[in-house]
């Protein structure tokens, strides 16, 4: 029995939950297809399918007619700001969708930007995403001094302690990630909100790529405002930001005059996507009907999987629903990192030490040691891709951390994505492609 074989993970009912996703059933070159690439956005339950195709069927209006699709529109909207209030904990006021992280978080640098200049400073990290980067590098503009937190290269930790040494009574704002999107660590957002807020500074976190494996709750983190985009966690291709009530009533966005002064309409320019925003609240649903599946509390004894809950609120079976997520992935990370450890050749970027795996999500980063250029990541991602595994390959956008470890010119990571309906099966398919493509 290898390493790999020793860990198994917890019971999730994946049987259930996989027969939620119509595209996991897809083959490649006659391969069943493996859906890694998770970090680059999941794959959609029927659920979500059908409320977006029936939002068009019947109610495809603008808001506040005085005619039943458009009501049902603004009922709809009203659903999802309630769904995504509760997969966050906070106001359904405090919910603003837009059309991704990015622009939303563009969307606020501009309008925090506005009261910024000379002696400002905002502090960001080496490893975030780029959306969480450029819109407040753009600040210079006005003169606003951006610092730069550090990561430990070892193990692509942030360096909480040079995070804590740059802030100062100047800085008005942190800007930092939840998890990486490329190497999978967790920061401790909680510890760095307060520090920030110690300095009177404001909280800007990216969460887009914790959301699908981690309970979020602004409420404790205390955060200002916290971005994430749907369809990194079953959702459709949609961001949605939480800010703190007081912030986006006292922020003045750039909006047009018509526009209602209200909040956290006046945040939402234009007319939204409808039909995509009819998913969020079916998305949310998904996650909640997994806590309702798992928990053995939601069950009389004796029946079976599958039995609807009768005793849990949506916000409760999220909570559930996270620690089985957390337990299935967690498995199935276990044992792909201790299958990759095995292949002499590869190297693993980010935290690899068992005892410290609360502090990373099952996305993992590897490279070849002295690969050829048959081995690239690009390489790597092809061959994997031409057997039926969705991996990516570059450096997704988290430019700085490429660029630090010196991966950037060579083709960055191969990323391999588990999210909760990956399985043993498919894990062990890939350690065996990566053993014959690499070597063991
Ligand atoms: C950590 C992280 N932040 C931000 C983004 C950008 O999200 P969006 O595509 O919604 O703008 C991504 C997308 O990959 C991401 O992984």
């Amino acid at each position: 029995m290898s390493i790999a074989e020793t860990f198994a993970p917890a019971e999730l009912d994946i049987d259930w939950v996989r027969a939620q996703f119509p595209a996991l059933a897809q083959t490649v070159n006659g391969h069943p297809a493996a859906f890694l690439d998770g970090p680059g956005g999941t794959q959609v339950p029927q659920r979500v399918i059908d409320a977006i195709s029936n939002y068009l069927r019947r109610d495809n209006a603008n808001t506040c007619g005085a005619y039943a699709t458009s009501r049902r529109t603004d009922a709809m909207l009203a659903d999802a700001r309630a769904a995504m209030a509760d997969f966050l904990n906070c106001g359904a006021d405090e919910i603003v969708f837009g059309q991704n992280m990015t622009m939303l978080t563009y969307a606020m640098s501009r309008a925090i930007g506005r009261d910024l200049g000379p002696g400002d400073e905002i502090l960001i990290t080496r490893l975030d995403h780029d959306a969480n980067v450029s819109p407040w590098l753009a600040l210079e503009e006005k003169g606003v001094t951006i610092r730069w937190a550090e990561i430990h290269a070892d193990d692509c930790t942030l360096d909480v302690e040079d995070l804590a040494a740059k802030l100062n009574s100047k800085t008005r704002l942190v800007a930092i990630g939840y998890a990486s999107n490329a190497v999978g660590t967790i920061n401790p957002v909680k510890e760095i909100v307060r520090l920030a807020h110690s300095f009177g500074a404001l909280a800007y976190v990216d969460a887009v790529h914790y959301a699908p494996h981690g309970l979020i709750d602004v409420a404790d983190l205390d955060c200002d405002f916290l971005v994430c985009s749907t369809y990194k966690f079953y959702g459709p291709h949609m961001g949605v930001l939480y800010g703190k009530r007081e912030h986006l009533e006292r922020l003045r966005p750039y909006k047009v005059r018509p526009l209602s002064e209200a909040v956290p309409l006046r945040w939402e320019w234009g007319t939204l996507n409808h039909e995509c925003i009819a998913g969020v609240a079916a998305c949310v649903d998904y996650i909640a009907e997994i806590g309702r599946h798992e928990n053995p509390t939601s069950r009389k004894s004796g029946e079976k999987w599958g039995t609807p809950a009768v005793v849990t609120t949506r916000r409760a079976a999220i909570i559930s629903a996270f620690e089985s997520i957390h337990r299935h992935e967690h498995g199935l990370m276990n044992r792909l990192m201790a299958g990759l450890s095995e292949i002499r050749r590869l190297k693993i970027y980010g935290i690899t030490d068992p005892s410290c795996f609360d502090w990373r999500c099952p996305t993992l980063a590897v490279r070849v040691v002295e690969q050829s250029t048959e081995e690239t990541p690009l390489a790597l991602a092809t061959k994997l891709g031409d057997r039926g595994f969705f991996t990516w390959d570059g450096n997704y956008y988290a430019l700085n951390l490429t660029e630090r470890l010196d991966v950037e010119k060579s083709g960055g990571f191969l990323r391999i994505g588990l999210v909760h309906y990956n399985t043993v099966q498919e894990v062990d398919r890939l350690l065996a492609a990566l053993r014959e493509i690499v070597g063991a």
